[in-house]
């Protein structure tokens, strides 16, 4: 490859993988940078097991968020998805927030575009809008209060029982919040690829080989998925509950990340991942799965790629991300 090309990838990406040197130990470099430009990383728990073995804190999206908020790193290396980056950024305006991957989208944030959806506030302007906090800056600040799937039910159950409110952006979660809170919320129709494609049928046949099992469900899955769960909560509640139960094997529903955690947490249990409703044993979310060890680590060599975002959106996605925070 010549090296104008080269330099192309560099000034569009930020890096250029084979740049690399192999006899590097990648989880020594990173440690190293961590602490000479002090930096911190912040992982999802559908990240790969290399990636959360070499982070400082690994959580869903509120813990992430609480996390970012109490930082007094300089840098913020977000391994994660954009929008979860955006967050941290929203939260730390004057922190250098990093992506390994500027490219890590999210299907259900894509599936909310803002002028869609301003233009489907301004047609219910008596109603609320609580929204799930996977979704761009722009959604956050053309809405009233953001949740995730650990406070959603209270952030839910805060506003009178009569009170109009609009759900966005996933139909799925929204389904479940109007069922657990007896409420007739406005469901923006957004989905998550991932917990989209998980089988009734393959999951039946998981229970019937192990029927000592826990199907355990994260709330982004279909109303037909959700009723075969004996445990529903967002990913830290899934671990909790894996790591609390008396139970020894469990079906996993959810992006089969989290189970590095839940094997390092549990050894002695079993975890069975859930297949999708195609030719893989397991479902991955392929925009997480963008980021790798060696994106990480030339992020934080080089300092990019940075999320950056204008001061009036960083204002306006603040005030419904304080309110979440406010109210849980
Ligand atoms: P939580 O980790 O907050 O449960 O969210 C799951 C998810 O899909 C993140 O993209
Ligand atoms: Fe988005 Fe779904 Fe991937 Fe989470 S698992 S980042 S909601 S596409």
């Amino acid at each position: 490859m010549n090296n104008k090309f080269k330099q192309q990838i560099i000034e569009k990406v930020g890096f250029f993988e084979q740049d690399i040197d192999p006899s590097l130990d990648l989880f020594e470099e990173i440690q190293d940078l961590k602490k000479q430009k002090n930096a911190v990383i912040l992982a999802h728990f559908y990240q790969d097991a290399d990636i959360q073995d070499v982070s400082d804190f690994i959580g869903d999206s509120l813990s992430l968020a609480r996390e970012a908020l109490q930082s007094s790193a300089d840098i913020i290396v977000f391994a994660g998805v954009h929008f979860m980056a955006e967050t941290a950024k929203i939260l730390n305006p004057t922190r250098k927030v990093l992506v390994p991957d500027l490219k890590a989208g999210c299907s259900l944030s894509d599936s909310c575009p803002p002028a869609l959806f301003e233009r489907f506030r301004k047609d219910h302007p008596d109603h609320t809008v609580i929204t799930y906090i996977n979704c761009s800056a722009q959604i956050k600040a053309l809405s009233d209060v953001i949740c995730t799937s650990s406070n959603a039910k209270k952030i839910v159950e805060s506003f009178p029982e009569d009170h109009p409110i609009i759900f966005a952006p996933d139909k799925n979660l929204g389904a479940y919040l109007n069922v657990i809170t007896n409420r007739k919320m406005l469901l923006w129709n957004g989905a998550c690829m991932v917990h989209e494609i998980f089988s009734q049928r393959k999951i039946n046949l998981l229970r019937e080989k192990y029927p000592k099992a826990a199907v355990i469900v994260h709330p982004e899955c279909e109303t037909t998925i959700i009723e075969l769960a004996d445990f529903i909560g967002s990913t830290n509640q899934l671990l909790d509950y894996t790591v609390k139960s008396n139970i020894q094997q469990f079906i996993v529903v959810t992006e089969s990340g989290i189970i590095h955690q839940m094997k390092k947490k549990s050894p002695y249990k079993e975890f069975i991942p859930a297949p999708p409703d195609n030719a893989c044993a397991c479902n991955n979310c392929p925009h997480m799965k963008l980021n790798t060890l060696e994106k990480l680590y030339l992020c934080l060599k080089n300092e990019n790629p940075e999320i950056t975002m204008s001061n009036d959106l960083l204002e306006k996605a603040l005030i419904p991300m304080q309110r979440m925070i406010e109210l849980s």
